[in-house]
């Protein structure tokens, strides 16, 4: 299988808008815009992390001390579009 495409944060941070979301979750970059819409509770709550490192916000639900579910993952990983160019 061909290698995932990396991206730099200088790319990942150019897309931090709803009408271009990015966010990184374990160095994996996810292109989330057509998803925003969709997010149970409302698009906020990804809109705080878009063209950043999201971690701690996906695994907490942004705080609430939740993790997200399998079923959350699942879709996640539908949006995949690359990782994180570590040497950038
Ligand atoms: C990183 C920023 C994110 C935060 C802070 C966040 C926060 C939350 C919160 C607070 C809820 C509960 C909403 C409610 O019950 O009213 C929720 C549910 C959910 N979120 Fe997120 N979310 C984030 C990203 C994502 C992403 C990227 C996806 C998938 C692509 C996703 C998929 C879901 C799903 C499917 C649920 C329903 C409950 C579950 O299956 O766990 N979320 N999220």
């Amino acid at each position: 299988m061909a290698s995932p495409k990396k991206y730099s944060w200088q790319e990942i941070r150019k897309h931090s808008s709803d009408k271009s979301a990015w966010i990184v979750i374990k160095n994996t970059v996810y292109d989330v815009t057509d998803y925003m819409a969709e997010h149970p509770g409302g698009p906020e709550w990804i809109l705080d992390w878009v063209g950043k490192e999201a971690d701690e916000a996906f695994d907490t639900k942004g705080g609430m001390g939740q993790e997200h579910s399998v079923f959350a993952l699942e879709i996640l990983k539908k949006y995949k579009i690359g990782v994180v160019d570590k040497s950038s």
